[in-house]
């Protein structure tokens, strides 16, 4: 069993599966908020992870009824699976509108056709059972069109690659036991450093961040951030980041 349930008050839940990723692929996590009965799966991966998360959520939320798949941005660990959640289910797919046109390269023809609820720039609210998910920009943290997650029951914010950590932690579980560590083991610092876009979106991001309450920042890699502390500490770590285009340099752009 590798779920982890982050919270469950018989109405609302947030679940993390921790350890779905088998072999060389990068580890990831994927999510699952249900309220009201009414359920969506968060990033949940592509060919790799498909088969075992559906036995897993079928433990906390019938799989076939699923309402909405959130896909925090393209890339392949976040929603390679597109196809087969919309075979097995009337869901959604719920990505920005960027990358709209893209998602049925991931799937069979017409398979796509009225199941994608493109996400404006600017973001959205998304009704859930009876609570109302944040939709929030996350743009170039790290792809074109990249939305964040804000669940104001929990006050988890579901931040995609922003906050990840690319290392085994599973020997600490889900949970980040050493932000500084966290921080600064290269894991977190080198990754931050090379996949976002530049310290400029890491402002606006930061600015952002600091309007909503959050007591948990959940990534799509690695541990989480579970206290407000921590969580304040990464956003002034985010907004302070020097990052992607803000560390090329002509050195880069040599012919080998
Ligand atoms: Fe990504
Ligand atoms: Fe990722």
């Amino acid at each position: 069993m590798t779920a982890s349930v982050l919270y469950d008050d018989g109405n609302h839940k947030c679940i993390a599966f921790t350890d779905l990723v088998p072999g060389e692929a990068i580890r990831s996590n994927q999510f699952l908020i249900v309220d009201a009965g009414d359920s969506m799966l968060l990033d949940p991966g592509g060919n790799l992870t498909y088969n075992d998360l559906l036995a897993e959520v079928a433990s906390f939320a019938p799989p076939s009824l699923t309402r909405y798949v959130f896909a925090s941005h393209e890339d392949p660990d976040i929603i390679a699976s597109a196809n087969g959640w919309l075979l097995i289910s009337d869901a959604k797919i719920v990505i920005a509108q960027e990358w709209a046109r893209f998602l049925p390269h991931f799937c069979l023809k017409g398979m796509t056709e009225g199941r994608v609820l493109p996400v404006p720039a600017r973001g959205m609210n998304l009704e859930l059972g009876n609570c109302e998910l944040k939709i929030v920009p996350a743009h170039f943290l790290h792809a074109v069109g990249n939305f964040q997650v804000y669940d104001p029951v929990r006050r988890i914010l579901f931040s995609g690659d922003l906050g990840a950590a690319l290392i085994d932690e599973t020997k600490v579980g889900p949970m980040v036991v050493d932000f500084d560590h966290h921080l600064r083991s290269g894991h977190s610092g080198l990754f931050h450093r090379r996949y976002m876009t530049n310290n400029k979106v890491c402002r606006f991001w930061a600015n952002m961040a600091r309007t909503l309450e959050i007591d948990c920042i959940a990534p799509q890699h690695g541990g989480f951030l579970t206290e407000r502390s921590m969580v304040n500490r990464f956003i002034d770590w985010v907004e302070g980041l020097e990052c992607g285009t803000d560390l090329v340099s002509e050195a880069d752009f040599v012919i080998p």
